[in-house]
Formats: C-alpha cells, structure tokens, sequence
C-alpha cells in the first residue's frame, strides 16, 4: 500500500535511476567516449532537455565510474569567480571518499584552511567554507583543481551552466579560467551551456581564451516513439496503463521538452489507480493539477515582480506560443502597456535572470507552466 503510495517511475530530479532513465543510448555512448578519449566537451541545448541528466547517468556508466572521479558542479546559482569556488569546493569535499582525495585536501588546500576539519569518528574530512571564508578564490581554486590532478584516476569536472562565467563581476574570467584549467594534465572539463548563444561565444569565437577547447556537442528532444514506448512501459511495469494519445498530447503540448513530459506523466501516474488507465481526456485534468501545485511559489513569485514587469509578463502569456514583439505599436496599444524605452527596462531584467527568453525578435516566457499560470491568472 505505501509502496504504491510512493512509488512514481517518472523521475523529476536530475538524478535518474538507470531503471528510469529514458532512451538517450546515443548520447551516453558519444559522451563516454569524448570521455574516455581524453576530450573536453561542450555540452549545450535549450534548457530542460536533459543535460545534467545525461552527464549524471554516463557518470554512473560502469566504464566511467570505475576508472575516473567524477565531479558536477551546478554554477547556476553563482554571481562571481568566488561563489563559483565556494560551489566548486563544497562538491569535491562532499565526495572527500574518493580513494586518496581526503588526504590531499588535508596537504594541499592551504588557502581555507579554517574551514577544514577531520571527523575522528567517521574519517571523513569537514567542510564548512561559506563564500566569506575564501579570501583569495583564484588560490583556492587552484588548489583543488590541482589536488584533483594529482591523484591517481584521472578525474572529469562537469561544470553546469557554464555560461554563468560572462555575468561574473570580475573581469577576464574567461582567460584566467583558461589558463588554470589548462594547467591540468589529469582533468577532463565538461561544459553545460543552456543558451546556445552565449555557449556558443565562449567556443566557437577565435578571438575567446576557450577557442577550440572543447568537442562540441548537442542533445534534442527524446524521439517521440521512443518516449511513448517508455511511458507505456513504465505505468505497466507496476500494474497501471496509459492511452497512448494522452502520451502524445503531452509530447505535443510542450513540443517534446523532457522535463514537462516527465512532469505531466508524473502526475498522470499519479492520478491512476492501480489496474486502471489514463485516457487522452483527462488531459486537462493532468495539466490542471499541475498548475494547482505550483500556485502558491508562482504567487509568492510574481509578488516581487515590479508593476512594468508584471503588466509585461502577463502582456507576453497572453500572446502565441512563438512570443510577442514587445515594443511594436500593436502589442503596446492591444495591452495598454508603454512607452518602448519602459518595456525594454523591464524585458533586460526579466531576461538576466532567464523568466524571459529570445525567439528570434519575439519574447517568450521561459517556463511554460508560469505562461499558463499567468494565462489563468
Ligand atoms: N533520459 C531521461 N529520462 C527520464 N527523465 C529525464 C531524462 N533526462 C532528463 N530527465 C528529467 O528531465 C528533467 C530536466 O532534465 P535536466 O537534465 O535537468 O535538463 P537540462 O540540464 O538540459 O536543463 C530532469 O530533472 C529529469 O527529471
Ligand atoms: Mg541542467
């Protein structure tokens, strides 16, 4: 009974259990052997599409797991070289198992040493730096990395979200970052990008430090047949069904984007009995629930917006799902909202922190369950 309770085969954290994992055969095997053939990769996509995932599951890949460290550091969160160290150190002493590794950190990270200890108890080493406690971050960083280097596997840091390094308030983070990953004779980087503009401008531009320093590669959307054949098996698997049309409506409404897939077939799971079947007409009733449950962070969200961005926001829901052109006269005028120099105030900070995105000329909200929100709002 609990186990039924508890029990959803689609996955929404990063993390995906083998068993769980969707298709993307391809993929592991591409990335695992830019790994094994000592090549940094550059990894990028539209956000949502399983990136992380990815790099998760090939990290668990018995070829890669027995014979390198892995690391994944999400540097989403981080505004500068500093924070970036403190996320960067916070991962490596995390896994201070790693055969070797706690010793090391002991002898070479000289430059927090406070913030390091050793518990007798358990023989695993202490980490407790907060971002104020790593007063010289270019040193710090430069330790761990060449800890890391040292050690007798070779060792894969996956750095997610990479293109976060151009909003860092230092200058020259490219170069510098360069440089001191060059140094590593023993370290294969892998880089995330979710923006493919940016991403694409730290790799692809000859006059950038990280020119050519890295095998590119892309990831798309999960085939539409195979994702289906998945879903099928999955609510079998533990004596539930599924209308294959309902799976494809999914698909289809969110154009294939794994993270919304997972997430309305979670729900769809959800909402079946055990030894029933979910049919293409429960649909709204799936994608309702949904939005129910993030109506209160939504809410708490949309309160902090200031009143342009909020009139802006709900001006772009309104609009198709190929966005809006925010300063013609037509979208002005139809939503009462303006001047022009206003709105491109509110759009370059709704976009920074990605609630907005670029569609050609048109803005798009970036999540689409928050359209749809703002849409019923
Ligand atoms: N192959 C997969 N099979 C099942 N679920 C997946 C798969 N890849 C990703 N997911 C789900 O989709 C979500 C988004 O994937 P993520 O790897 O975080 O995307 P990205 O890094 O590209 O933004 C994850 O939280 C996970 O739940
Ligand atoms: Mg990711």
């Amino acid at each position: 009974m609990m186990e039924n309770a508890i029990k959803n085969p689609f996955i929404l954290t990063p993390y995906v259990p083998e068993k769980y994992f969707c298709d993307r055969d391809e993929e592991t095997a591409l990335l695992c052997k830019h790994i094994l053939n000592g090549r940094n990769v550059a990894l990028f996509s539209e956000r949502r599409l399983g990136k992380t995932g990815l790099i998760r599951h090939c990290f668990e890949q018995p070829r890669i797991k027995n014979h390198f460290n892995c690391f994944l550091v999400d540097i989403y969160p981080a505004g500068s070289l500093k924070e970036m160290t403190a996320l960067f150190a916070k991962e490596v002493f995390a896994n201070n198992t790693v055969s070797g590794l706690g010793d090391f950190l002991l002898k070479g990270i000289k430059s927090i040493r406070p913030s390091i200890g050793y518990n007798e108890l358990t023989s695993t080493i202490t980490f407790s730096a907060g971002i104020g406690d790593i007063p010289e971050p270019e040193k710090t960083l430069e330790e761990i990395l060449a800890v890391l280097d040292s050690l007798k596997k070779p060792t894969v840091v996956a750095i997610d979200e990479f293109q976060r390094i151009r909003d860092f308030s230092e200058k020259n983070t490219e170069a510098y970052l360069r440089t001191a990953f060059q140094k590593c004779k023993n370290i294969i980087f892998i880089y995330t990008g979710s923006i493919s503009h940016s991403i694409n401008n730290i790799f692809k531009s000859p006059d950038k430090p990280f020119y050519n320093s890295a095998v590119m590669m892309t990831i798309s959307v999960i085939d539409k047949i195979v994702y289906r054949e998945f879903a099928k098996r999955m609510f079998r698997s533990l004596g539930k069904d599924i209308d294959e049309a309902l799976v494809d409506r999914c698909y289809d409404y969110f154009s294939g984007v794994t993270w919304y897939n997972q997430l309305l077939l979670n729900e769809a799971f959800a909402q079946t009995d055990k030894g029933g079947i979910i049919l293409e007409t429960d649909f709204d009733s799936v994608y309702d629930a949904i939005i129910a449950q993030q109506d209160f962070s939504y809410r708490e969200l949309f309160s902090r917006f200031s009143e342009k961005q909020k009139s802006l926001l709900l001006a772009i829901a309104k609009e198709g799902k190929e966005g809006a052109a925010v300063t013609s006269k037509e979208f002005m005028l139809k939503h009462g909202i303006g001047p022009a120099s206003s709105i491109q105030t509110a759009c370059s900070a709704l976009k920074k922190n990605y609630f907005i995105t670029d569609n050609g000329n048109l803005k798009q909200i970036s999540d689409l369950i928050f359209r749809d929100w703002l849409r019923k709002y």
